[in-house]
């Protein structure tokens, strides 16, 4: 870029001459004129130079030779460009030619070498001096340096670009406005909001642009609140270039010099058309679910995510009796039967921290000051997003399944009540029956302890026959053993205990124990079992019980005249045991069908009502059938079926 020295020289050396020949002035005068002056310019405390007419360098003062090293020598012609940085000579050269060719005024700026090396900037300016018929006959300049305003500016520079990036960028749509409210610059949100570009915007009133008819008086009110140093701050209504309407939010504020004057003002456009249609929705669904919850039939409730109830539908108002003022808050907790309030509390809250599903039972006071069961379930509520938002729940009054449960409940203790009786009146019998049947072993038993005693007493003792009357009596005493075991084994226990049984053996027994009582009552009892049936699996106490309930019953429809009952036990078609318990007595009354199996019908004064009842359940909980049917002649049969015992349930198994 420079020119080698020596050119320099040489031009210099030309155009010094040229120029020297048009005056009359000979070199040594004007060097004796001129050296005041450079002595002057030496004294200046900057740097400065002066060049011939033809832009050659003809002087620099000490301080800039100082600054950069050089020496007045180098200077001359174009040496002066070597003080520069390469990049920057040819527009300094281009300007310097440019200000020579018209005689104006020459600035230019550029980075000078300084004597270490080190580049700084610098403002270059020259003017020409003229001689008195306007020739110029020199020029002089400065190098002033400007490095500081130079980084300052770049400074400037990137901070202004930032902003106009941030305005720009900015995902709202701005405007700046002069105090009269036109527009004065608009970025590319507004842009893409309003579809006005922003040559079609510049300079045009804000209202007139995107003011809908109906907002012009409320934004021409906003116009006064700025210019009082306000600001404002709404929702309104815009209009886009396409006619279209458009919900913003505004803000807009105004922008002051340090002395209170107003210099433009920003006004900050957010679509909030999303927002609107997402509230408008919200809305809806919430009149929805409020008319939903109005008409369920239940009580609804709501809380807010501190946990206090901030809704009620109207079922529950209706219930209670009460505003949703009254019930709003703890308000309702009023209503709670004050036994209650501890536990609905420690319902409540574990679950509400926890944010768990609950449930649980109180009272609850009716508009009428009854109190109401009610069993509440509340689950947590979340927004769309994900957070927690309250809980949500419902009562229904349970009143009355809580009253069918306690009578379903104190009707189940009444049949157990009953079936104890139903045994012990059982027992009853079966005690008369033993005591006749027990009687006779031990009167035996006594007799024979006699004839001992009597045998053993004789002068000669007859030990034979005092060993065989002992033998006698322990067979006695072995029979009232027996007889006592059977009595046992009948309330031995009240819980099931299931073995492999013979149906017959137990029929066999119930005869025995109920002799006495049929013969009291002229009855014949008469049995046909079938040698061949098959074990079953049953509890043997519940079966004796069936039966003696069976036999009871027909004991008892045959109490008017002489009968005779008999029981039969065969294997049925499909496999299983049938056990039948006829009597010749006064039958089954019509229409009764089922009913007689009912608990509690009875047709007796002193009946329970239980027995049939009873040992249907027993029956069916071995997987058998219990009915009646009238006999073809007089009085009723009894069938009951047992499945025959698994090959794996019985002992050989
Ligand atoms: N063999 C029978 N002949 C005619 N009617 C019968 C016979 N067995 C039962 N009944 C009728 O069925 C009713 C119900 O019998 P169930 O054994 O359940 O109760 P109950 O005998 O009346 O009283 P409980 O057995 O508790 O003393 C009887 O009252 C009776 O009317
Ligand atoms: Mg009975």
């Amino acid at each position: 870029m420079q020119h080698p020295r020596s050119i320099h020289k040489t031009s210099a050396g030309v155009g010094g001459q040229d120029q020297r020949s048009r005056f009359t002035e000979s070199p040594k005068d004007r060097e004796r004129r001129e050296l005041p002056l450079r002595g002057v310019m030496d004294t200046i405390p900057g740097l400065v130079w002066s060049a011939l007419p033809d832009g050659h360098g003809e002087f620099c003062n000490q301080r800039w030779l100082d600054y950069t090293g050089m020496s007045l020598n180098e200077i001359k012609g174009w040496g002066w460009a070597s003080a520069y940085y390469s990049e920057d000579v040819p527009n300094l050269r281009a300007r310097w030619q440019i200000a020579l060719a018209g005689s104006t005024s020459f600035e230019a700026e550029a980075r000078m070498r300084r004597a270490d090396g080190c580049y700084r900037w610098f403002l270059i300016q020259a003017v020409p001096m003229r001689d008195s018929v306007g020739r110029i006959i020199r020029w002089y300049g400065t190098n002033t340096d400007i490095e500081e305003l130079k980084l300052a500016q770049e400074e400037l520079q990137k901070q202004t670009s930032r902003l106009d990036q941030l305005f720009e960028q900015s995902p709202e749509a701005v405007a700046v406005l002069s105090t009269e409210d036109r527009i004065v610059r608009v970025n590319k949100e507004f842009t893409r909001m309003f579809g006005y570009e922003p040559g079609e915007v510049l300079q045009r009133q804000i209202n007139d642009l995107i003011v809908p008819e109906a907002e012009i008086e409320t934004s021409q009110a906003y116009s006064r609140v700025l210019q009082h140093g306000g600001r404002v701050e709404v929702e309104t209504v815009r209009r886009r270039k396409d006619g279209t309407e458009i919900d913003v939010s505004l803000l807009a504020i105004s922008v002051r010099t340090a002395s209170g004057e107003a210099v433009v003002n920003y006004a900050i456009y957010r679509d909030i058309t999303g927002r609107k249609r997402a509230e408008e929705r919200l809305r809806e669904s919430e009149a929805r679910f409020q008319e939903m919850a109005d008409m369920a039939p239940v009580l609804i409730w709501m809380t807010g995510t501190d946990g206090l109830c901030n809704y009620f539908n109207k079922p529950w108002l209706e219930f209670r009796g009460r505003t949703l003022e009254q019930e709003v808050g703890t308000g309702w907790i009023e209503g709670v039967h004050p036994d209650d309030v501890q536990s609905c509390q420690d319902g409540f809250f574990p679950a509400y921290h926890a944010r768990k599903p609950f449930s649980m039972e109180y009272r609850l006071r009716r508009a009428d000051g009854e109190y109401r069961w009610v069993i509440e379930s509340g689950i947590p509520r979340y927004s769309g997003g994900g957070e927690f938002a309250g809980y949500i729940g419902s009562n229904i009054d349970i009143t009355e399944l809580k009253q069918a449960e306690a009578e379903r409940e104190r009707l189940h203790q009444l049949e157990t009540d009953l079936a104890r009786i139903n045994r012990v009146s059982m027992m009853g019998e079966l005690a008369a029956s033993l005591a006749h049947e027990i009687k006779q072993p031990i009167a035996a038993a006594l007799m024979d302890a006699k004839s001992c005693l009597r045998w053993l007493r004789r002068d000669t003792p007859d030990v034979a026959g005092g060993c065989e009357a002992a033998l006698r009596m322990i067979n006695d005493a072995t029979h009232a053993a027996e007889v006592i075991e059977r009595v046992r084994s009948l309330y031995r226990r009240e819980t099931s205990d299931r073995e492999v049984l013979d149906v017959n053996e137990i029929i066999q027994e119930m005869i025995i124990v109920l002799r006495e009582k049929a013969e009291r009552n002229l009855i014949s009892i008469r049995a046909a079992l079938d040698p061949g049936l098959p074990p079953v699996t049953a509890d043997r106490v519940q079966l004796q019980q069936v039966l003696m309930n069976l036999m009871l019953n027909a004991f008892e429809a045959m109490t008017d005249s002489k009968g005779e009952l008999s029981v039969t036990s065969k294997c049925s078609e499909d496999g299983q045991l049938l056990v039948s318990v006829s009597d010749s007595g006064i039958g089954l009354a019509n229409g009764e069908g089922d009913r007689i199996f009912d608990a509690f019908f009875t047709t007796k004064a002193e009946g329970t009502g239980m027995g049939l009842s009873i040992s249907r359940k027993i029956v069916e909980s071995h997987g058998g059938r219990l009915w009646a049917s009238a006999n073809r002649g007089r009085g009723a049969t009894f069938h009951f079926t047992l499945p025959a015992a698994v090959a794996l349930s019985s002992p050989a198994a």
